[in-house]
């Protein structure tokens, strides 16, 4: 309840402050398409697959991001810094597979997180009556939300990395 108050609390100061988009918290909010140009993305399957079809494709990261930033960054931060943002931080989208050891069930786990992802994006966010994320279906192509989402995995892979190493460099 706390979190979800701290994130109406941005809302209403957001629309005080004028800075939103004149989207933004408005109960019929409808997410404008994107820009980026994303006819360079690898064709795959007709339809919503059940796992990322891009997973680990390092050359779809640079429109993944250009596409988030463009459509998510200004409710989940920009590059995915969600400091101060009324957006959860979707970083720790994979916190729940992280302990996970064995590779099959790994890969389940993170098929779950797509999945999620993908009904998230799609559906957008509404709670007692207010939108809290518009529904990007028919506006974010399915290549366009699998591009976004193994950006997001990029990121979520360096800073796991970088845990490692600071593990390793400590005395
Ligand atoms: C207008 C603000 C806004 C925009 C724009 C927006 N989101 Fe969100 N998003 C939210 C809020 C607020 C929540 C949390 C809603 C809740 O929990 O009820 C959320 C939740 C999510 C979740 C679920 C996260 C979790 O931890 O459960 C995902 C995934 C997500 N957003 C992805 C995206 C992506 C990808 C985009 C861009 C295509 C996007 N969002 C654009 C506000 C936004």
């Amino acid at each position: 309840m706390r979190v979800l108050q701290k994130r109406l609390l941005g809302f209403i100061a957001m629309a005080l402050m004028g800075t939103s988009p004149s989207w933004a918290g408005d109960p019929s909010m409808e997410a404008p398409p994107p820009k980026t140009d994303v006819s360079g993305l690898p064709a795959i399957a007709e339809g919503w697959a059940e796992t990322n079809p891009y997973r680990g494709k390092a050359t779809v990261v640079t429109t993944g991001r250009a596409l988030y930033n463009e459509s998510c960054a200004v409710c989940h931060g920009a590059d995915l810094n969600h400091r101060n943002q009324v957006g959860p931080n979707l970083l720790r989208l994979e916190r729940g597979c992280q302990k996970v050891e064995d590779a099959a069930l790994h890969q389940r786990c993170l098929s779950d997180v797509d999945h999620y992802f993908v009904k998230s994006v799609r559906r957008g966010k509404r709670v007692l009556d207010v939108q809290h994320m518009p529904p990007w279906d028919g506006v974010l192509s399915p290549p366009a939300v699998w591009a976004i989402r193994t950006f997001i995995e990029s990121r979520i892979e360096e800073q796991a990395k970088a845990r490692v190493s600071a593990v390793k460099a400590a005395p």
